[in-house]
C-alpha cells in the first residue's frame, strides 16, 4: 500500500480521538508559533497536518496566511469539512514531503508534530530537509516535534526514528541555528503516555 492509501485509510476508519497523536488543542505548538512569529500576516505552513485543530486555533488567533500539506486528501478534506466558512482561504498542498518540490521562498514559518520521525531513509531526511531550505524564507522558523529519545518505535504500525536537539540539528544542518527544546509527554486516548521533542530552529541563510 502507498503512503497516500495507507493514510486515507486510518483517516477513513478511525474517528477523530481514535488515534494515538489526538489532543484537543496543540498547546505547545500554539505558544511557540506565538512566541516565535508574531506577525499575524506572516506565512504558516504545517508539514502533514492530518485532522489537527491547530489551524482552527490558528485562524481564531488572527493568523491569516496558512497552508496545509499532507500526503493523505482524505485529512485535509476533513479538516476543511470542519472548518466549513473559514474567515480566511487555506491552500492546501497534496503530497509527500520526501518526494514532492514545494514552492520557493513562502513561508515564514514551518511547522511539522509527528512527521518528520516517519522519515526512516536518509533519503527522505535529505529531500525534507531540501524543501524545507527551499520554501523557508531568511531568518524563518521551523518548528519541529517528533519521537523524543525515550519515545515510542511504531506509530500505526510504522517504524518511527527518535530524536534528541542534537540529533535533530544535526539533520537540518548548520544552516539552521537552534533557538531551543522542549521534552513533552503527550498523553493518548488509549491513557498511555509518548515521550515527543519539540526543537525550534532560525533559518540562517539564503
Ligand atoms: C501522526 S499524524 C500527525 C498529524 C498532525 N500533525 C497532528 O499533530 O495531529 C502524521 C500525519 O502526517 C501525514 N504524513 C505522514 N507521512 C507524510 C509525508 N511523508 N508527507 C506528508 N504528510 C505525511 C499523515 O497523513 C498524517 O496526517
Amino acid at each position: 500500500m502507498n503512503k497516500s492509501d495507507f493514510w486515507n485509510n486510518v483517516y477513513k476508519s478511525k474517528n477523530f480521538d481514535a488515534v494515538s497523536w489526538y489532543a484537543d488543542r496543540l498547546d505547545t505548538s500554539l505558544e511557540l508559533i506565538e512566541n516565535n512569529c508574531s506577525q499575524k500576516d506572516n506565512s504558516i505552513i504545517d508539514i502533514g497536518s492530518g485532522r489537527s485543530t491547530l489551524v482552527d486555533d490558528l485562524c481564531a488567533l488572527g493568523y491569516k496566511k496558512l497552508t496545509l500539506l499532507d500526503v493523505s486528501e482524505e485529512a485535509i478534506s476533513q479538516t476543511l469539512r470542519r472548518l466549513g466558512n473559514s474567515p480566511i482561504s487555506i491552500s492546501t498542498i497534496f503530497g509527500d514531503i520526501s518526494k514532492i518540490t514545494v514552492q520557493e521562498n513562502l513561508y515564514d514559518l514551518w511547522h511539522d508534530r509527528a512527521v518528520f520521525h516517519f522519515l526512516t531513509e536518509e533519503s527522505q531526511r535529505n529531500k525534507y530537509v531540501q524543501n524545507l531550505k527551499r520554501s523557508l524564507k531568511k531568518n524563518g522558523i521551523a518548528i519541529i516535534a517528533t519521537f523524543g529519545p525515550d519515545g515510542p518505535d511504531k506509530c500505526s504500525g510504522l517504524n518511527t526514528m527518535k530524536y534528541d536537539k542534537t540529533t535533530l540539528h544535526a539533520e537540518l544542518g548548520d544552516d539552521f541555528q537552534i533557538l531551543g527544546s522542549k521534552i513533552e509527554y503527550h498523553q493518548t486516548p488509549f491513557n498511555t503516555s509518548q515521550q515527543f521533542i519539540y526543537c525550534w530552529f532560525k533559518f540562517n541563510i539564503k
